[in-house]
């Protein structure tokens, strides 16, 4: 598959949404935001303009923009942008923010003149596409920051998922929601940290478990020295990073890598 995003999160939107914001992580949102407020404050974003980069169903979106922010979300999923934007009425916050379908390696594109105060890519929304094609979206991001904006990037830990994997190279997992069960296998490469694989979708019913989907799916694992270099190399002067979404320090067997970079 030339572009697996295109096919798992645009045409397989209905299953791919539980990949994309699975009940565990709905349930500590508010936690999530409380650290993404408490880094954006720390850094003197008070106010302004926001860009929730890979926005899904506008999960944070929705909830910095109740905060007080003015929010943009992006996002390649048509669905996913019309469920953010369904959520953004609900909630009232039709003047403060608003989803657009885009792909982030394209964003200039997508958000024009706009320039931002912060860039949030939380929850791996990115490290889709390998090492050039990242660095190139984190020029995309600081090409639309503005001077001495900030960048929040939350993604998976490599260090921490290659030990909860034990260190093994192919790994299996379920994920099991309401009627839908998706049974995920990778393989990662030591030689580029890209895990690889696909997702066989199956939906319970009478009969048992039917086959509905098979999604693709590509990560690049990162481990913090090369996020710093990237970022680095991409406009950016990294300052901190935290290991967990409540905030604690980062260590190598942190479960997430949240770095904080400002635009250099
Ligand atoms: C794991 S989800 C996280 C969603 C959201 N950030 C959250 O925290 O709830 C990753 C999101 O990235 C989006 N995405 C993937 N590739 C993208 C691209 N090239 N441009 C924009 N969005 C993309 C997917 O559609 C998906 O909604």
């Amino acid at each position: 598959m030339d572009d697996w995003t295109l096919e798992t999160w645009v045409r397989w939107f209905a299953y791919s949404s539980l990949l994309a914001e699975p009940p565990a992580v709905w349930a500590s949102t508010s936690v999530q935001v409380a650290l993404i407020t408490k880094i954006l404050k720390k850094h003197g974003v008070r106010k302004g303009l926001l860009l929730d980069a890979g926005c899904g169903t506008g999960r944070i979106t929705v909830a910095l923009a109740e905060y007080g922010f003015d929010v943009i979300g992006v996002d390649i999923s048509p669905k996913f942008v019309e469920v953010a934007n369904e959520r953004i009425a609900r909630a009232g916050v039709e003047t403060k923010a608003k989803c657009v379908v885009g792909d982030l390696r394209r964003l200039i594109e997508v958000v024009k003149d706009l320039r931002f105060d912060a860039i949030i890519s939380w929850f791996s929304s990115f490290g889709f596409y390998g090492d050039e094609v990242d660095k190139a979206i984190l020029r995309n991001f600081a090409w639309v920051s503005k001077p001495h904006g900030l960048l929040l990037l939350d993604v998976e830990n490599r260090d921490s998922v290659l030990k909860a994997r034990g260190f093994q190279t192919s790994y299996r997992w379920t994920l099991e929601h309401g009627d839908k069960v998706l049974i995920i296998n990778t393989k990662y490469d030591p030689w580029t940290s890209m895990d690889k694989g696909k997702a066989d979708v199956y939906e319970k019913s009478d009969e048992g478990l039917k086959k509905v989907a098979e999604m693709s799916l590509q990560f690049r694992l990162y481990a913090l020295h090369e996020l710093v270099k990237m970022s680095k190399e991409s406009g950016w002067h990294p300052v901190e990073a935290y290991g967990d979404w409540t905030g604690g320090e980062f260590k190598p067997d942190s479960p997430r890598l949240v770095l904080v970079a400002k635009r250099a």
